[in-house]
């Protein structure tokens, strides 16, 4: 009796064992089959329905592969190639390089494309975007139209995307109004690079809903004035190398959630008036540098930056600035004020740097410049 229930018992702990390394041996199975088919996937062949000019990437992530991506990259295919077919579910498509130079509406309509979250039309001859061509792109996030001849969108061309980024750099858009990207629900912050256009005029149209903007990139227009964006969400702005000639009062007023602001490199700005900043409440950084033609700054220009902590005045200003700049910005962390005249912030402990300003209880700007003027 008791040797038949240690036998029984050596029984079940010897199907247990083998149940176990069974159970062992199919998950290594399914783990070497679900490696392969990632390795598979990963190669360019394993994708149905990829053009055979094409080159078609499936990456997949998580646990067994719980979740991938389609990549396709129809570049530098020359021009007559466009409507491609793609796989149903492509996310990612580069159409870059290929000689484009109107997007029809049915261009972007066939299946695979109402999946895409990224679409590359860079470096094509595009000058004409028909007003329903993104219209079934219902997911898209990214759209790169860079290096293209476009002058003009039509209206409407973005509404119902849920756009987060738009490249419009290195076009030929001349003016431009930025209610273009007054976008589904608005519920997604869009970051706008508009660099590198012959823009003259950038506006909103006042009666209608500020466009969710977060960060505007207006570098090397020929905006000869600083654009009007009250109303705008904008933490991020640059308008490096515009032909601004004067920063006036309150020319910033409103832009109470920016954060970063350029203006460096303005050929012609030579004069900054005292409250130009005024309403920069959030403003962390200002980069002034390289403004040749600015002879002076008067310390009233600063007015208002209470949240300033990085200033870059390098290659500006020709005379050094005094000390009472500091006053108007308790937050000040770093300050560039010429090629070798850098000042930041250190604790009381300091003594072995001239003292020149005090900002906050124990903290001192510091300058490395013995000839700084006190
Ligand atoms: C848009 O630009 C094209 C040239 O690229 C021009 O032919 C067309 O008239 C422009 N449309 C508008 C509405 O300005
Ligand atoms: C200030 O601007 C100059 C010129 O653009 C740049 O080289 C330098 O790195 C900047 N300094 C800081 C501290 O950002």
């Amino acid at each position: 009796m008791f040797a038949r229930v240690d036998s029984s018992a050596g029984v079940s702990f010897a199907e247990k064992v083998h149940v176990e390394s069974q159970r062992m041996s199919m998950m290594v199975a399914f783990l070497c089959l679900s490696l392969s088919s990632l390795l598979t996937l990963a190669t360019a062949g394993g994708v149905k329905n990829c053009h055979p000019k094409c080159r078609c990437e499936v990456e997949s992530y998580g646990l067994f592969d719980s979740f991938s991506l389609t990549k396709v990259d129809c570049s530098g295919l020359g021009p007559g190639a466009t409507p491609i077919p793609i796989p149903l579910d492509t996310s990612h498509l580069d159409l870059s390089h290929n000689s484009i130079s109107h997007i029809t509406d049915s261009m972007l309509s066939g299946p695979g494309y109402t999946t895409l979250v990224s679409l590359d039309l860079s470096k094509n001859l595009i000058s004409r975007v028909s007003s329903k061509a993104f219209n079934k792109l219902r997911y898209l996030e990214t759209l790169d139209l860079s290096q293209n001849v476009l002058e003009n969108l039509s209206d409407g061309c973005f509404s119902g995307l849920p756009l987060a980024e738009v490249d419009l750099s290195d076009n030929r858009f001349r003016e431009f109004d930025l209610n273009a990207f007054n976008t589904r629900g608005q519920e997604t912050p869009i970051s706008v690079d508009l660099s590198n256009n012959l823009l003259s005029t950038v506006s909103r149209n006042p009666h209608l809903h500020a466009p969710y903007i977060k960060s505007l990139m207006l570098a090397g227009n020929q905006l000869r004035t600083v654009p009007r964006l009250a109303g705008i969400p904008l933490q991020y702005l640059s308008l490096d190398g515009n032909l601004i000639r004067s920063i006036e009062e309150g020319d910033f007023e409103e832009l109470t959630d920016l954060v970063y602001l350029s203006l460096s490199g303005l050929p012609e700005l030579s004069v900054i008036h005292p409250n130009s900043f005024r309403g920069l409440r959030n403003l962390q950084v200002l980069d002034l540098s390289n403004n040749f033609q600015l002879k002076t700054l008067s310390p009233d220009v600063f007015n208002g930056l209470s949240a300033l902590q990085e200033l870059n005045l390098s290659e500006s200003v020709a005379t050094p600035l005094p000390v009472t700049i500091f006053n108007h910005m308790p937050s000040i962390k770093s300050a560039t004020l010429g090629p070798n005249m850098h000042c930041w912030k250190t604790h009381k402990q300091g003594q072995f740097h001239r003292q020149i300003g005090q900002a906050k209880a124990n903290d001192i700007l510091t300058c490395d410049v013995p000839g700084i003027i006190l």
